[in-house]
């Protein structure tokens, strides 16, 4: 065993990932780490995907319920769904062969916002967690764990689970030791208390996981890389998205609405998101800080190019350049970025209470404003609704961004009526398209109507939404909100009638 596990009986417990795996058992609830493709385990979920592709073999029943932070990566999420061994999955997955079995009804998806995954789990509706698999960077002679390069809800599954498998990952940068702040004050109701977070920048907790290690009954050491996909450069939609909205937030700035240095931001995930971010490099504003759920690429540019002081979130999402970049200074990084567990990172009242500017993607948005996140036709996933929720009801200032058009232009992201919500309109503030950008503050429905179609949606599709609104306009049933509902539905029926929209 390696320098890295520094407690004696742990290190006595070493295993191989087969032996480890050989303790998970079908129909069992397992609490994975993992989060945005980082801090996942990479060899037992793999060793346990070929146990369950041998017991198929064999005629045995063997799935699993998975529980992680959010996405995770190839070895976790794809292996497992395409061994077939996963019966039911919280909260958030993007792995394509996962999709795939969500979506051809093979396997239960519950997808739900990343702040409540911790306190639903204590509440014990979601029954017992039998095994947590997490992966640490080391572990401390005292037994307790350094967390990797996400915290996600890992506090929660060591806690909470019978037993617990550790990977130890030679990986991960040591350096990490020191960045994470555990705050161990949750509690459910009728005795929770105020999360004691007054500022972005400030530590509430400790650095490492307290674990039983009678609870331990495995260690398995690794060493392997985190997914760390790359990002595509900005294209010139999402440059013309981070203009429009830097350009309102200077707008806003002047208007004294946001102070000089804005207020924490919160930036979901995507090439869009990072291109705003890339895009605040240039901007007038200063000493920034994030109070986010990941920190991607473009958090990293920022920190560098000293308009970011700090960076508070719960995972990485970073390209594998990124990651280096980051491996290298690691130490120098660590004092400006801190990992939280996502109950804190993305708390709501934290959210409310720093005033966050939440900036996120969507799918589609409707001309009054609600926003579809995640279902494609209504009624096909593509990832999940994650933190955006938990910051766009709670922000100070609630942005969503897009391009206007989606799949080569032929299928508009403005349409009458979404065909699934997830971000009700009084959540939405701005709409952001290349097109333009919709400040809906203080408007009514009617009055957003006209706005979306104008600013947001592509040329294209403008005589076709004012025709529809027009008519909506003499035909509803109320005028609040006025729809045509056969029509509302057939906007988006029209795409499957012309195979545009791929199953
Ligand atoms: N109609 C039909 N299909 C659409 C569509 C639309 N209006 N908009 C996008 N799509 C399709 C794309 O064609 C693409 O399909 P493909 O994978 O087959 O190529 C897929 O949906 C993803 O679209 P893309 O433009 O690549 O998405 P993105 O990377 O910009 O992400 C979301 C957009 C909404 C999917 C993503 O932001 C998300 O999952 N959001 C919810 C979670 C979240 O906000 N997390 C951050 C909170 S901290």
């Amino acid at each position: 065993m390696s320098n890295r596990i520094a407690h004696a009986g742990l290190a006595a417990k070493g295993r191989s990932a087969q032996e480890a795996a050989a303790l998970i058992s079908d129909g069992m609830t397992v609490g994975m780490s993992g989060f945005t493709g980082s801090g996942y385990p990479k060899a037992v979920p793999l060793a346990l995907a070929e146990r369950i592709t041998a017991a198929h073999a064999a005629g045995e029943h063997f799935q699993v319920r998975i529980w992680t932070g959010a996405s995770t990566g190839p070895e976790l999420d794809g292996a497992l769904a395409q061994a077939d061994g996963i019966e039911f999955r919280l909260p958030y997955n993007s792995d394509p062969i996962a999709r795939e079995r969500i979506n051809s009804g093979h396997m239960q998806y519950f997808d739900m916002h990343l702040s409540q995954v911790a306190p639903m789990a204590w509440q014990g509706f979601l029954g017992d967690l039998d095994i947590a698999v997490i992966e640490v960077t080391g572990i401390t002679a005292e037994g307790e764990l350094i967390p990797s390069a996400s915290v996600g809800n890992n506090k929660t599954w060591t806690d909470r689970a019978k037993s617990v498998i550790l990977e130890v990952n030679r990986w991960q940068n040591p350096a990490l030791e020191g960045m994470h702040d555990i705050y161990y004050g949750t509690a459910l109701p009728p005795h929770r208390q105020p999360i004691p977070l007054l500022y972005a920048d400030q530590r509430i907790g400790q650095s490492t996981f307290r674990c039983d290690p009678d609870k331990v009954i495995a260690v398995v050491e690794t060493d392997a890389p985190d997914r760390n996909a790359p990002f595509t450069p900005p294209d010139n939609k999402a440059r013309a998205i981070a203009g429009h909205l830097l350009d309102f937030l200077g707008h806003e700035v002047k208007a004294g609405r946001l102070p000089p240095s804005l207020l924490p931001l919160q930036s979901g995930v995507g090439n869009i998101a990072n291109a705003v971010l890339t895009g605040l490099i240039d901007a007038p504003f200063e000493n920034m800080v994030a109070f986010t759920e990941v920190i991607q690429d473009g958090m990293l540019d920022l920190l560098d190019a000293g308009k970011l002081r700090m960076a508070s979130a719960t995972a990485f999402s970073l390209s594998p350049e990124a990651a280096a970049r980051m491996n290298a200074d690691m130490w120098r990084y660590r004092e400006k970025m801190i990992l939280r567990p996502q109950e804190i990172s993305n708390h709501p009242e934290l959210v409310r209470r720093l005033g966050c500017i939440a900036m996120n993607g969507l799918i589609e948005a409707d001309i009054y404003g609600n926003v579809n996140s995640t279902h494609l036709m209504g009624s096909r996933i593509q990832n999940g609704i994650g933190g955006s929720g938990d910051f766009a009801r709670n922000a100070f200032l609630s942005v969503f961004m897009t391009p206007s058009t989606a799949r080569e232009g032929k299928i508009s992201a403005i349409v009458p009526h979404c065909s699934h919500v997830d971000h009700i309109n009084q959540d939405v503030q701005v709409i952001v398209t290349e097109q333009g950008l919709a400040d809906l503050r203080g408007l009514a429905p009617r009055q957003r109507a006209e706005l979306i179609i104008g600013k947001c949606a592509h040329p294209d599709f403008r005589p076709a939404l004012r025709d529809y609104f027009r008519r909506a306009l003499a035909g509803s049933y109320g005028l609040q909100s006025p729809m045509l509902p056969g029509e509302a539905l057939a906007w988006h029926q029209r795409y499957i009638d012309t195979g545009t929209m791929r199953g």
